[in-house]
């Protein structure tokens, strides 16, 4: 990996509108260069999985994702046989009177999944390999996981060991929703992806929603980290400050008033009851320790 310094990370995330803090950066960097898994866990919409696009975007490899689900199995994740192609084969076999051919479990039936894809060559060097979400899978396929990233290798029993020539960039990410194993965390970098202070956010938002004008971004950034001190069910991450500050501006608003958050709460908050709750006086409330928090109230 020709990636010289924790700097550099920083300056090839930016390039693609990515905001990378020191932390992040110091870690991705010891990821890339000691070629180890990179295991990012925190709240929903915080930028764990956009740090696997912008990273591949970054460095012009291909990423490959594996989205996690619960009972999500090696199969699914690995390889699948093309049934379907194996049955033509063999109904085709039979139309001539002849055998079936020897063959039918070769490559050439093989459905590729993720897993095995990233540990294929790849034009541009080895990919990036986004496992999103690992905490919906369950004990055994982090079992399995644990294996096929011990030596980048996947065995599918019919063919044998597949072998990366050269080993992925890895990015695993998690919502925690259930404690990943030990195990697996072990053998990555372990970063807690936190939500943004003021300024980063404003760097985010500047990034994302260049269109948004300064004073209007200032009072959305203020409000949703002040909202983020509630007591919500769910607090609204950065995917929501964005696309909060897109609504706005669809509907061109120039400043924030209670009675225009709480016609566009939705935007920021996905449950009825934390909607409710915030809804009238509680907005007015909040916008005014906002201001006073952004020292413009
Ligand atoms: N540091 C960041 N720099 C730029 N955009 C970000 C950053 N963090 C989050 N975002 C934005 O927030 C959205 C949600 O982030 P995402 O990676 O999907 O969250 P997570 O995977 O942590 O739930 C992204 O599409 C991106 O636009
Ligand atoms: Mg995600």
């Amino acid at each position: 990996m020709d990636i010289q310094s924790i700097d550099e990370v920083q300056r090839l995330l930016a390039a693609e509108d990515y905001v990378c803090d020191r932390a992040l950066g110091t870690v991705a960097f010891l990821s890339l260069r000691l070629g180890r898994p990179l295991f990012l866990e925190g709240e929903a919409g915080t930028g764990k999985t956009e740090i696997a696009k912008a990273l591949a975007a970054a460095l012009g490899r291909r990423l490959i994702r594996l989205q996690c689900y619960e009972g999500l199995g090696a199969a699914e994740a690995v390889a699948e046989w093309n049934f379907a192609a194996q049955m033509v084969e063999i109904r085709a076999a039979e139309g001539r009177g002849g055998a079936a051919r020897s063959d039918l479990f070769s490559e050439e039936f093989l459905i590729e999944r993720p897993l095995l894809a990233a540990m294929r060559p790849q034009p541009g060097g080895a990919p990036v390999l986004l496992i999103d979400e690992v905490d919906r899978t369950d004990e055994p396929f982090e079992a399995f996981l644990l294996e096929a990233l011990s030596d980048f290798q996947v065995t599918i029993p019919e063919l044998g060991t597949i072998r990366a020539p050269e080993p992925p960039i890895v990015v695993l990410t998690s919502n925690r929703t259930r404690e990943v194993h030990d195990a697996l965390k072990r053998r990555c970098i372990y970063h807690w992806v936190d939500y943004p202070a003021f300024d980063r956010e404003m760097a985010i938002l500047r990034a994302r929603v260049p269109e948004a004008a300064e004073t209007l971004s200032r009072e959305v950034v203020a409000f949703v980290q002040q909202l983020r001190t509630e007591d919500l069910f769910k607090r609204p991450g950065v995917a929501e400050t964005i696309d909060w500050a897109k609504c706005l501006l669809a509907l061109d608003v120039v400043a924030l008033s209670p009675e225009v958050i709480s016609d566009t709460l939705g935007a920021i908050l996905k449950y009825q009851d934390d909607i409710q709750r915030i809804e009238g006086e509680a907005a007015a409330r909040v916008l005014e320790e906002a201001r006073v928090r952004a020292g413009n109230g």
